[in-house]
């Protein structure tokens, strides 16, 4: 079965944007050209799983930001309302989680880069995700939207690293526990 992995930007309060979907929080972080590892991690990927709230936050970037083949999950978007020069590295998918990693391990792609907030909550909760990778960075939100919300179950996780960074903000890596 693919493998899902996180990586992510997060407010010391757990949350990864705001209640808008605003990231201006996350682009005032001074962060003098320190490598969080964002190529790297692409470059270990062969497909990028995003929710539909993601796409419209990278769409409004302008430049699409990713070199790997790129999956949308939405239950109301459909591939004809990807823009056009998108089309071929980008495709929107109905499947739930598990169905979907199962049809990309047909394809021979193997780790999926799961990015999100519902979406990384649903691949959290049914136990796909096997590396998480957040930089925590140094905010108190108060509100916003969340990655982690109630599990049915403890999800154990061992730390792999730790790393903090002259702006303040700290890398954390982990591995779920099987
Ligand atoms: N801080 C960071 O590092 C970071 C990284 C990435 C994203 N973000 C931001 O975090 C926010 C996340 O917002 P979000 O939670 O709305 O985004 P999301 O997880 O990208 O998208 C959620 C949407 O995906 C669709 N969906 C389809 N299948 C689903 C499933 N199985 N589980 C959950 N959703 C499913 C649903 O919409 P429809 O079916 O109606 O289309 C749902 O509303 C965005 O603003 C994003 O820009 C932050």
């Amino acid at each position: 079965m693919t493998t899902g992995h996180i990586m992510m930007a997060m407010s010391l309060d757990g949350f990864v944007a705001r209640p808008d979907h605003s990231l201006d929080w996350l682009n005032k972080q001074a962060t003098q050209g320190e490598d969080h590892g964002f190529a790297a991690f692409q470059g270990r990927m062969d497909v990028i799983i995003m929710g539909s709230g993601s796409l419209r936050t990278v769409l409004g970037f302008g430049d699409w930001p990713y070199t790997i083949p790129c999956i949308v999950m939405s239950r109301t978007m459909t591939d004809e309302d990807i823009p056009e020069d998108l089309r071929g590295r980008v495709e929107v998918s109905k499947l739930e989680p598990k169905a979907l990693m199962g049809s990309l391990d047909k394809r021979g792609l193997k780790r999926a880069y799961v990015d999100g907030g519902a979406v990384i909550r649903s691949f959290i909760q049914a136990g796909l995700v096997e590396e998480m990778k957040i930089t925590v960075v140094p905010i108190l939100l108060g509100d916003g939207i969340r990655i982690f919300d109630s599990n049915d179950t403890d999800i154990d996780l061992e730390l792999v690293t730790s790393t903090p960074f002259p702006s303040g903000l700290v890398d954390l890596e982990y591995k779920v526990k099987r």
